[in-house]
């Protein structure tokens, strides 16, 4: 499938942006990231024209882990998007690319105290506290600096959900927040907030799973939450009108994928979201969702030059790429499936059954276990679609590999918004 402002052209090559993938290896060599930045914008436009009422402040803030840069950053603030951030490499990537900092969210299980600190360094938006030790922590630094901080709270409201199916009440065990159920410690976290001066709690967050394709899912979450926080607000007299329900919105990756589209359903949360306040008299004043892989995997595709083939004894056929495991290690972490074609043949007809294998020392290194493939020769150019959320932000140096550039393509222009490593970054840190 052709994504965004893919298109073949006369030379029976892939386009993307306008630029032939020729072009693009032989400007910025191999393998490449590329990025349609029409695509991300459009994506951007989706979520932001779909997810708004009048009830309410409906807020997107993009969920960083799943591909950030500065010129991202840029992006996201040219867009007027908000932002979640998971470690102080987001926070500081953002803020050095000129990020309002109010309009981020700060996540983790285990935040150090230099990222706690830093939080208030760079006068974030919600910190969203994970468990009780770490809202001690908070309080403390907000009382030594006299510093205000808004806080959301991480519960686990036991939904969970992964590609097709979700599960109620299951999942009681997860290393992320406190149990919705677990009366005594919400009880216990409510209760040190009461009275302080610089800590507010403004409201809670879930998040339910990642590559979740149904709509039930999500609305079932909206559901569970608010009764959570009506019952909240009735037992603690308070009033917690911020809900955030992260991401996880699934994408197509290979054919058979049936992602939701995903404007219908940003308007059946926003539904779901107006009929509770109506029907249950809570006060939700702000929903935010944190979508990643939605915004970017889609717009992202990498590029690699073939080198060779080999048809074993046993019966498998490889195709080898330049690259490998190093730049996508969904396939061997999580099994991931990817489609690809081969770029300079496009029109080519698909046959056979092909292995993609990297170049890496390991035999699970592959990037496809099968898949048919255009008629190809050592040079030519291999495109694996859908790269673009936790890819180059998963990248490692395993067996002292470089990291490929990224570059944005936009209307017939190439940038590059990470340089390709070099052997002398590989010693960089090495003493
Ligand atoms: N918000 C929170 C709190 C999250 O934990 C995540 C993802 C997101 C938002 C964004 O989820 P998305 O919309 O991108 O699905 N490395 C894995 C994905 C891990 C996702 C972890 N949390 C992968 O490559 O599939």
């Amino acid at each position: 499938m052709l994504f965004g402002t893919m298109r073949i052209n006369s030379s029976n090559h892939l386009e993307i942006g306008g630029r032939d993938v020729s072009e693009l290896i032989k400007d910025h060599g191999s393998p490449l990231y590329v990025y349609d930045e029409t695509h991300i914008e459009d994506m951007i436009d989706v979520f932001q024209n779909n997810f708004k009422s009048e009830l309410f402040l409906a807020r997107v803030a993009y969920a960083s882990k799943a591909f950030l840069t500065k010129a991202m950053v840029e992006l996201l603030t040219k867009k007027g998007m908000s932002l979640d951030c998971v470690s102080g490499g987001e926070m500081y990537t953002a803020s050095m690319a000129g990020f309002n900092m109010s309009r981020t969210i700060i996540h983790g299980n285990n935040k150090s105290k230099e990222e706690l600190e830093m939080c208030f360094d760079l006068n974030t938006g919600y910190i969203v506290i994970d468990n009780i030790y770490e809202l001690e922590q908070v309080i403390e630094i907000g009382n030594r600096r006299k510093q205000k901080m808004k806080t959301l709270v991480r519960v686990n409201p036991g939904i969970e959900a992964h590609t097709h199916e979700y599960i109620i009440t299951a999942k009681l065990t997860s290393k992320f927040g406190e149990s919705i159920f677990d009366k005594d410690i919400l009880g216990k976290i409510v209760e040190l907030y009461k009275g302080n001066e610089y800590i507010s709690l403004s409201g809670f967050h879930c998040h339910i799973g990642s590559q979740v394709f149904k709509t039930n899912p999500f609305v079932e979450t909206i559901e569970v939450m608010t009764n959570f926080i009506k019952e909240i607000e009735d037992t603690y007299n308070i009033k917690t009108p911020t809900l955030n329900i992260g991401g996880g919105f699934g994408v197509y990756y290979v054919d058979g994928d049936q992602p939701v589209v995903v404007s219908n359903l940003l308007k059946e949360l926003i539904t779901k979201a107006e009929e509770v306040i109506k029907t249950k008299g809570i006060t939700l004043k702000e929903l935010i969702i944190e979508p990643g892989r939605s915004i970017v995997s889609n717009a992202g595709t990498t590029l690699y030059e073939i080198g060779h083939k080999k048809e074993t004894y046993g019966g498998k056929d490889y195709v080898f790429v330049n690259g490998g495991m190093t730049d996508n290690i969904r396939p061997a972490l999580y099994q991931a499936e990817y489609s690809a074609d081969v770029a300079t043949n496009m029109n080519g007809k698909k046959t056979g059954d092909w292995t993609v294998a990297g170049k890496l020392c390991e035999s699970g290194d592959l990037l496809i276990r099968s898949t048919s493939l255009q008629d190809f020769q050592s040079g030519d150019i291999l495109a694996i679609y859908t790269t673009g959320a936790y890819n180059y932000s998963m990248a490692s140096n395993y067996n002292r590999i470089l990291k490929p550039a990224v570059v944005f393509v936009k209307n017939g222009q190439s940038r590059v918004v990470v340089k390709r490593e070099t052997y002398k970054d590989l010693i960089r840190n090495d003493i």
